[in-house]
Formats: C-alpha cells, sequence, structure tokens
C-alpha cells in the first residue's frame, strides 16, 4: 500500500543509498519505509510520539519517524536499524547482546538509533546522559537496567566477537538465543509477516458504553468505497458469536449482535485494499444507535433491578469458585487477631509496546493465522469454533511478540481476521493501535474480592 496517487517524487537517501519513491508529502516516514520500502526495522508502538519505537536518524539526530512528513526527510540522511551495522554488529549491537538488553526487542531499534547518536558524540557517556538520550523511548521488559549498562559499556565491544548461543548449556553463560535478529532489526512480529497483497480490516467500534443500535443500508457504503471488499456483522460468524481465552468466561462476541456492553465493542469490520481503509471514516458507518445507561461499577451490576448484561448470566455473575485449604473457620476462630476487609482492583493496561496484529489466510480447507500472541493453543480452539470448523484446521503461526506480560493471552483480531480470509479466500491483515487496544479490553471491569485473615498466638496466617 503506498497511497501514492498522483504523488510527487522524492529522493530519499536511507542507509547510505538514494531510492526514488512517489509518496504524498504528508505521509509518515515510519509508514513508507515500513508499508512502501519494506524496512520492517522501524517498528510502530503508538503511532502518536510517545512510545519511540519508531525513532530513526536523520542527519544524525533521532527522530519519530511516525511523527514526521516524508517530505521532510527528502535530500537528507535517513539512518534506520537495518543500516546500523555493515555485515556485523556494531560494538553498540554487541554490547546489548551481551547484556540481554533486547529481550522482546519492540523497543530496541529505537534505543538502538537514540544511543548510537549520543556515543557518537560521547563514546564514554555517563548515566544521566544516557537517561538524557534515551528518555523518548520506552521500554516495558527491562526496567532500563541492562540496556543503560549495555550503553555505557558499548566501547568495550570495539572489537569483541559477536556472542552466539553455545553448545555447553550447564555451568555457562548463554548468550540470547534469539537475540542477534531483534538487534538487527531482521525479527518479524505481528505486523510484519503480512503479504504484500493482503487486504485490510478495521473494526467499526461503538462510541457507547451500552446501547442498542441497528445496522443500515450498506449500499451507499459500498458507493462511496469503491475499494470496499466487504463488511462482516454477526450474520456472516458461522459458528457461535463468542469467544475467551478460558471456555468458563466466554462473553466477548466476535461482533455485538443488537446490543453493546463497553465502549470500544466490535460491531462489524470494514475490509478492503489498504488504501481504503487507511481511509475509512467511521462515522460513514450506517448504524442507528440508541444510548442505554451503563453499568460502570460492581454495585450497579449486582443491584437486584440491575439490568441483565447476558440472559446466560443471571444477576450480572460471570463465573462462581472459591479456594479452601483446611479448616479456615476454626482457624479464624481460634485467632487472637482478625482483619477483615473488601479488596478491589483497579483495571490495569498491560501497556505493552507491539499493538495486536497479524494476518490471516486461507490454505486448502483450512486458514491459517499469523499473530503476535501468547497463547497459539487457545486461539486455535477459538477460532475453529467461531468458524464452526475443526481444530486441526486451523493453523497459529505465532510470529515475535513485542511483550504481553499476560495481554496477549487474551484474543484480540484473531477472529475477526480468520473469518474474513476464511469468506473471502484472500489473506486478510489488520492492526490496533494502542487506542483501540485499549478499546478492547477496558471491557474487563474492576474484580472485587472479600477477605478475612487472622493470626494466631504462634504467627500462623489464616485467610478466607
Ligand atoms: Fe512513533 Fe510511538 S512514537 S510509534
Ligand atoms: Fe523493551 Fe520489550 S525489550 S519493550
Amino acid at each position: 500500500m503506498t497511497g501514492a496517487g498522483d504523488a510527487p517524487q522524492l529522493s530519499l537517501n536511507i542507509n547510505g543509498r538514494t531510492t526514488a519513491i512517489a509518496a504524498p508529502p504528508m505521509r509518515r516516514l515510519s509508514q513508507v519505509l515500513r508499508e512502501d520500502l519494506g524496512l520492517t526495522g522501524t517498528k510502530v508502538g503508538c503511532d502518536a510520539g510517545d512510545c519511540g519505537a519508531c525513532t530513526v536518524l536523520l542527519d544524525g539526530k533521532p527522530v519519530c519517524s511516525c511523527l514526521t512528513p516524508v517530505a521532510q526527510a527528502a535530500g537528507r540522511q535517513i539512518t534506520t536499524v537495518e543500516g546500523l551495522a555493515n555485515g556485523t554488529l556494531t560494538k553498540l549491537q554487541r554490547s546489548f547482546q551481551h547484556h540481554g538488553a533486547a529481550q522482546c526487542g519492540i523497543c530496541t531499534p529505537g534505543m538502538l538509533l537514540a544511543a548510537t547518536a549520543l556515543i557518537e558524540r560521547n563514546e564514554r557517556p555517563g548515566e544521566d546522559e544516557v537517561l538524557d538520550a534515551l528518555g523518548g523511548v520506552l521500554c516495558r521488559c527491562t526496567g532500563y537496567r541492562k540496556i543503560i549498562t549495555a550503553v555505557r559499556d558499548a566501547h568495550r565491544f570495539a572489537e569483541a566477537p559477536v556472542e552466539t548461543p553455545g553448545n555447553r548449556i550447564v555451568g555457562a553463560r548463554v548468550a540470547r538465543v534469539d537475540g542477534i535478529a531483534r538487534l538487527d532489526g531482521s525479527e518479524r512480529y505481528g505486523d510484519d509477516v503480512a503479504p504484500a497483497d493482503a487486504l485490510w480490516l478495521k473494526l467499526v467500534r461503538s462510541p457507547y458504553p451500552a446501547a442498542r443500535f441497528a445496522i443500515g443500508d450498506l449500499a451507499p457504503l459500498h458507493a462511496r468505497y469503491p475499494g470496499l471488499v466487504r463488511v462482516l456483522t454477526a450474520a456472516d460468524v458461522p459458528g457461535p458469536n463468542s469467544f475467551s481465552v478460558i471456555p468458563a468466561f466466554r462473553d466477548q462476541p466476535v461482533f455485538a449482535e443488537g446490543r453493546v456492553r463497553f465502549r470500544g465493542e466490535a460491531i462489524a469490520a470494514v475490509v478492503g485494499d489498504g488504501e481504503t481503509i487507511e481511509g475509512f471514516d467511521p462515522r460513514d458507518f450506517p448504524v442507528d444507535w440508541q444510548e442505554l445507561p451503563p453499568l460502570t461499577s460492581v454495585d450497579q451490576a449486582l443491584a437486584p433491578d440491575a439490568p441483565q448484561l447476558f440472559d446466560d448470566r443471571p444477576g450480572n455473575i460471570l463465573v462462581r469458585g472459591y479456594v479452601r485449604r483446611g479448616d479456615a473457620q476454626a482457624g479464624l476462630a481460634a485467632a487472637s487477631h482478625v482483619v477483615e476487609g473488601t479488596f478491589e482492583t483497579a483495571f490495569v493496561e498491560h501497556a505493552y509496546i507491539e499493538p495486536e496484529a497479524g494476518f490471516a489466510r486461507r490454505v486448502g480447507d483450512g486458514v491459517e493465522v499469523h499473530v503476535t500472541t501468547q497463547t497459539p493453543y487457545m486461539d486455535r480452539d477459538e477460532v475453529a469454533r467461531v468458524l464452526g470448523l475443526a481444530e486441526d484446521k486451523v493453523r497459529i503461526v505465532p510470529t515475535a511478540c513485542g511483550g504481553g506480560f499476560g495481554g496477549k493471552l487474551d484474543m484480540s483480531l484473531q477472529p475477526h481476521i480468520a473469518l474474513a480470509a476464511w469468506l473471502l479466500d484472500r489473506p486478510v491483515r489488520c492492526l490496533y493501535h494502542r487506542v483501540e487496544s485499549m478499546a478492547s479490553t477496558t471491557k474487563r471491569h474492576p474484580a472485587r474480592m472479600q477477605v478475612r485473615i487472622g493470626a494466631d498466638s504462634g504467627g500462623r496466617l489464616m485467610a478466607m
């Protein structure tokens, strides 16, 4: 996808080579690098200037390529992670490998470029200088200590060999097995793997936390967007219209059916060529909304007169269960001190830098889903169920995972892209940026737990 149209020719000097490309002047440099030139070593986390994953060097200075119009880069020296090494890793990359400073690796290209600009000015920077230079690039995995150490230590690796995993494991320091691909930009994450001819998919989401809705006539939408290939709704789901990472908790429809229960819930998907889907405005989607009062707390949801969220979950209780060990009642009765309280957790977003992304394609009488995930087998089971296929007809191919922290246990785009690829027999790709990811996970309400904890005179703790 270029979005080039009648765009002017621009001359870009990337990693020492001059490339002519037709691109609209305001197209993001990150898009030109990744989508038009295939330089996927530059990562995009937020697309909004917050995370720094997209950092490249422009005339030796770090910039966010997601905020840089490509016209601003014309005629200047652009350096991406692919241009750092010249047949081998730089001393900085070797130091990262030695210190294990690339973990999931999604922030690593941005870190390396920001740090390269620093050590080219000052080969032996102090900690404050490193903190200052890397301040615009976020890392969710490392706690930053290994990265800071690797940058300060890079000067020692000018002549050092690249550390690779050896055969000796027990008693030996083991170099990171997947470290080098994360350092030279060749690692492939969820948004790096789609074939060039893939269609794009975008979800149409609810702007309301609670509402009823009716989808209108789609013909005017197709007329307005000639590149729109198909609109998918709940009526297109061949199997049960629900999924979850844990079967007992299935409460998420692939597409809502006439009623939404959280802001950001998907009601439909538009599928088409990249330029069409990139330019698609959800306000053009024909839908009538009837807003309902939302349930925004546990107390509201448990009130006797609360509206029922799901017919099969009486009292708005998702699941009941308890854990018991020993005779807690007797222990508490005998305790010399008892504390009792109700504890409620806040909603916390995992905030991994890599957005949910991937593509799916039909292969024979099955479907293949290439996606960033922490749970390929759970994804397989749920995708098969939604499509009404046997589990052995679904293959999940995990890409590298740019952070998850448990958040990528849950399914996100898997059922949507699998359904689109299955019905259209075309590869279909999708990418959720951070705002969309946040919307798709805010369905998780705060959890509440009542606990009694006692301690006897011997210091033994009991809880129930
Ligand atoms: Fe550019 Fe996050 S700052 S992708
Ligand atoms: Fe930095 Fe994962 S290694 S975000």
